[in-house]
């Protein structure tokens, strides 16, 4: 793919709350810096919203919902092709928000704009559906006529990180939408503005007043304020598992909403001794560095079988070394971590792999002197008792752990409350099978990584989640199901 050069400098366009179809300031008028992780530097100060803009919104949204409102009485047909304008502007201005994206979060230029092309297919593929969203006819015991309406659900609130600001607006809004519901959206602190500029695009693409919020805040303000207002039907979240279990909590107390959430991880990525070395080496470096390691699914438990460990771990060692980091507008390879927290926890977790007794094989400390670079790091002689084989680490860092047997690595690789993604690496395809069966995870990729689609599903199982994303089974999660029984009059017989 040939993409035109950043802009460096992406002119800021808006920084206010969005709601009902118009920018405004915070109720409380405080705003919130959003900093630029190459330098710590603050590119510009955001209306902070909280408890009173969300309700603000809720009150618009609910509005947009009532029955007979513009929403509510558009064409199914119609509101797919809302969605299809919308790709249409967002794929125009791919170039601006691909450069903001960047000056956001520091991912590097080239992610970001990939990222967007993904995100367009997501709005696409959501798009499509809008129309073909329908139920059952069922027949039913007596002389009723039975069917069911998939309806949406209602007000979804919709909290998102920082870690892929735009592909995670759009993996929320798009089957939200599709199916009908209003939302109110709330983007990370850390990385706000291009769902600000988004907000522009769906008032020009013609979405109704109301149909779309978005409120930069804080998590415990306006993200709880989300969570716990009654009169949201829904909250979809991906972020911690921490935060996750808050917003399980909070959704039974005002009300009962329905709950996705898309958590943390510890995937396992299982590489065979028969392994095309070269392909398991670069796809478990890709695994785990990916987006700085910032990623919910990361790989970063390699386990590798022992007659290759050695020879895996020095190619390893070779590709985390040629690694580019740097300014995410240059042509590297990786940017900045988000913000300071992330870069302590990384490197006090590095510190902490050192401390147990890991072999620190290369990298483990920051990078220059400003912003939040840290070196892409390999640890060898991994166990599985040590934090830095337990924790997600969400940094540049990979773990390679030992393991003998297919029996030994099933287990060891379920042996964590987390559940979101595997891999194998094996030229067997009944090593394949058997371990993609016994592994419990929402995605077994074999014999690569990270490959996900807007067609396909996407979430955890045990602790990395509830609900999927993404494809059909996304849909399902936007809808509610009405039964409808019709009493057929009595035969002529
Ligand atoms: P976080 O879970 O605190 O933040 C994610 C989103 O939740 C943000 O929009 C935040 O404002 C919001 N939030 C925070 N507290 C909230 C609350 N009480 N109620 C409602 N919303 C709330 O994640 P954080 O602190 O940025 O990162 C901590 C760790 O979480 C990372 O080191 C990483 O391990 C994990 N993480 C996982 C992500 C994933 O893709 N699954 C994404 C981001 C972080
Ligand atoms: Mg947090």
């Amino acid at each position: 793919m040939s993409i035109p050069e950043p802009i460096r400098c992406p002119e800021i366009k808006h920084t206010q709350i969005f709601i009902n179809n118009e920018f405004v300031n915070s109720v409380s008028g405080k705003t919130f810096p959003t900093i630029n992780p190459v330098n710590g530097e603050t590119i510009t100060n955001v209306q902070e919203g909280d408890k009173a803009d969300v309700d603000k919104a809720v009150a618009v949204a609910a509005k947009a919902f009532e029955l007979g409102s513009p929403w509510r009485r558009m064409d199914a047909s119609r509101r797919g092709w809302l969605l299809f304008k919308f790709a249409d502007l967002v794929e125009r201005d791919i170039h601006y928000l691909a450069s903001l994206e960047t000056l956001d979060c520091g991912k590097p230029y080239k992610n970001a704009y990939g990222d967007i092309v993904f995100s367009l297919k997501c709005i696409r593929y959501y798009a499509g559906w809008a129309d073909k969203i329908h139920g059952k006819t069922i027949p039913v015991d007596g002389d009723y006529f039975c069917f069911t309406r998939h309806e949406p659900v209602g007000v979804c609130g919709q909290i998102i990180p920082w870690n892929y600001p735009i592909a995670m607006f759009v993996w929320k809004i798009a089957p939200a939408l599709a199916t009908g519901n209003p939302i109110i959206v709330k983007p990370a602190e850390q990385s706000p503005l291009t769902a600000l500029y988004m907000g522009a695009l769906f008032k020009e693409a013609g979405f109704p007043a109301g149909t779309v919020n978005i409120i930069p805040g804080y998590g415990p303000t306006a993200g709880a304020a989300i969570a716990n207002h009654p009169n949201i039907d829904k909250v979809a979240f991906t972020g911690s598992t921490e935060i996750g279990q808050l917003i399980m909590q909070a959704s039974g107390v005002t009300n009962l909403k329905r709950v996705t959430l898309e958590l943390g991880g510890k995937s396992p990525n299982i590489v065979f001794a028969d392994a095309d070395m070269p392909n398991a080496v670069e796809w478990s470096h890709e695994a785990v560095m990916t987006n700085m390691g910032q990623c919910c699914v990361a790989g970063s438990r390699t386990f590798v079988q022992e007659d290759i460990y050695d020879e895996f771990v020095k190619k390893s060692i070779e590709r985390a070394q040629k690694r580019t980091v740097g300014d995410p507008y240059d042509d590297n390879e990786a940017g900045p971590q988000i913000d300071e927290d992330q870069f302590g926890k990384i490197l006090a977790l590095i510190e902490s792999g050192k401390q147990q007794g890991a072999k620190l094989e290369c990298g483990g400390s920051r990078i220059g002197d400003k912003g939040y670079f840290i070196q892409p790091t390999v640890f060898s002689g991994v166990t599985d008792d040590m934090r830095i084989a337990k924790e997600e680490i969400f940094g540049p860092v990979q773990q390679i752990i030992k393991f003998k047997t297919m029996d030994e690595v099933i287990a060891r690789a379920n042996k964590t409350h987390y559940g979101l993604g595997a891999a194998i690496f094996t030229k067997d395809i009944d090593k394949a099978m058997t371990f993609t069966q016994g592994v419990r995870a929402g995605t077994v990729w074999v014999n690569c990584y990270n490959v996900v689609n807007a067609q396909s599903p996407f979430g955890g199982f045990k602790m990395s989640g509830i609900g999927r994303e993404l494809g059909e089974y996304g849909l399902q999660q936007y809808t509610e199901v009405k039964n409808v029984v019709m009493k057929i009059p009595a035969k002529n017989s």
